[in-house]
């Protein structure tokens, strides 16, 4: 018998770094272009080497590349692929390189991707948002708090708190982009390297607005690696946010939304469910993201400078947090646009008294009554009425009087539209605030589709 274990595989990355490719192979491109420019390496082997890049890449994309774990990672397969392809000249590439600041090198493009896609994304969920909030833009309906049914608001208002959240997952997103804008190839291992390399011709080629000051830290640094999976948890604690309370409107207790169909599934056994799997499913997997985050945060923790082999396990933690906020991002811009909203029903439940009575009180002090004892008095009216087992708008205006002289027939006039109209400055629920602040978000978006974001 021999099963020796294979204590190699332990180091290898190449099931998951391969993921890297398109970033590698770029960041080679400009490398081999600067040794070149620079008189480092002669104009014949750049060339041979860039184009030999380019049938790598083919390879890979035609799914013809022949990857071979026992090279450990990508770096060590395509350069090795390389060298079958064009021969001794691709063992010039790495002149003035080591593979920690390439792999640095590859981290930050494809952060930057990854930002960019996750904006562009959210940018969908939002117009999905602001498109819901149009058709319903009258709609009043219960506003919450500790669940409890609090204060009437537009179901227009609700949907804009949301957007505001990913305003800020965006401004998130794209601070880590501009920390993740650095070029750190040139740093060598640790210390640079002995050759007259163009850094700056390097930043340029590859997109970059500056060069990293420092090559002890550019090759050890992951923080913005650990930004954008910090801005992807919060992102994911907004959609879980948004299921939760997606899963309860959809449920029979609430019966305030309908989900499409095509974003509910039944059940095997119970012919009447509607399962609402892909905001659970979202709420879920936020878990996962937040798992990300704390592994990366504790494998840095305990690091000295400078490039250290515990960096390799930044990537899977990462490109699944990646691949999860990409998918909840798809999944939320394509079923909120088919959520059908119960108006009838969140009306009603708008309208009904209890939830007028911080209106009451508000209109008792119209009439110079302080709001403390106003409150106080609506404090004892609503437990009369719930002793009575009647709701407020049934109470004579007798028994009104009873607890307060103030009190008139204009206590009936008081509706959930009125409530909700009266709360009429910046930030509240009237409806021409609201209004406004919809023009503004949709003002917003579509500046940013005129590539203002980007
Ligand atoms: N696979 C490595 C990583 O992902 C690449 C850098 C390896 N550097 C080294 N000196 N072994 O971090």
């Amino acid at each position: 018998m021999n099963d020796a274990p294979n204590f190699a595989a332990y180091t290898v990355s190449i099931h998951y770094d391969r993921r890297l490719y398109r970033q590698d192979i770029a960041g080679s491109v400009a490398h081999a272009r600067m040794l070149a420019r620079q008189g480092i390496i002669s104009a014949e082997d750049a060339a041979a080497i860039v184009d030999g890049l380019g049938r790598v890449r083919q390879e890979i994309e035609d799914g013809a590349f022949p990857w071979d774990a026992s090279l450990e990672d990508l770096h060590m397969n395509i350069e090795r692929r390389l060298h079958r392809l064009i021969g001794p000249a691709a063992g010039r590439l790495h002149t003035g390189r080591s593979r920690n600041d390439q792999i640095a090198l590859d981290m930050r493009l494809y952060t930057r991707e990854a930002v960019a896609d996750a904006v562009a994304g959210l940018r969908g969920v939002q117009r999905a948002l602001l498109g819901l909030a149009r058709r319903y833009q009258p709609v009043v309906m219960p506003g919450y708090t500790h669940l409890q049914r609090a204060q009437p608001v537009l179901f227009a208002h609700h949907l804009l708190a949301y957007f505001e959240m990913f305003q800020r997952d965006i401004g998130r997103l794209d601070d880590c982009r501009r920390r993740a804008d650095v070029l750190p190839l040139g740093s060598g291992a640790l210390a640079g390297v002995p050759y007259p390399t163009d850094r700056e011709f390097l930043a340029r080629e590859l997109g970059f607005s500056r060069i990293s000051a420092n090559s002890m830290d550019a090759v050890s640094d992951r923080d913005f690696v650990v930004e954008f999976m910090a801005a992807a948890a919060l992102c994911m604690m907004h959609f879980s946010r948004m299921s939760e309370e997606l899963i309860l409107w959809a449920s029979g207790e609430f019966g305030f939304i309908r989900l499409a169909d095509e974003f509910t599934t039944g059940s095997s056994i119970m012919p009447q469910k509607r399962n609402p799997d892909f905001a659970e499913l979202a709420r879920g997997k936020t878990g996962r993201v937040y798992g990300g985050l704390m592994a990366l945060l504790t494998t840095l923790k305990g690091l000295p400078l400078t490039y250290n082999r515990d960096l390799q396990e930044d990537k899977e933690g990462f490109f699944d947090t990646v691949d999860t906020l990409q998918t909840t991002i798809a999944v939320f811009a394509a079923m909120l646009p088919g959520l059908e909203l119960q108006t009838e029903r969140v009306e009603s439940l708008a309208g009904e008294s209890g939830m007028l009575a911080t209106d009451l009180a508000d209109y008792l002090v119209g009439k110079g009554v302080p709001f403390r004892e106003a409150h106080g008095i609506m404090r004892e009216l609503c437990r009369h009425c719930d002793r009575q087992g009647i709701g407020l708008a049934e109470l004579p205006l007798e028994q009104y009087q009873r607890f307060s002289p103030h009190f008139d027939r204009g206590v009936y006039g008081i509706t959930a539209a009125a409530s909700a109209a009266a709360r009429n400055n910046p930030g509240g629920t009237a409806p021409p605030r609201v209004a406004e602040a919809l023009a503004q978000a949709e003002r917003a978006v579509a500046e940013s589709e005129s590539g203002a974001d980007y």
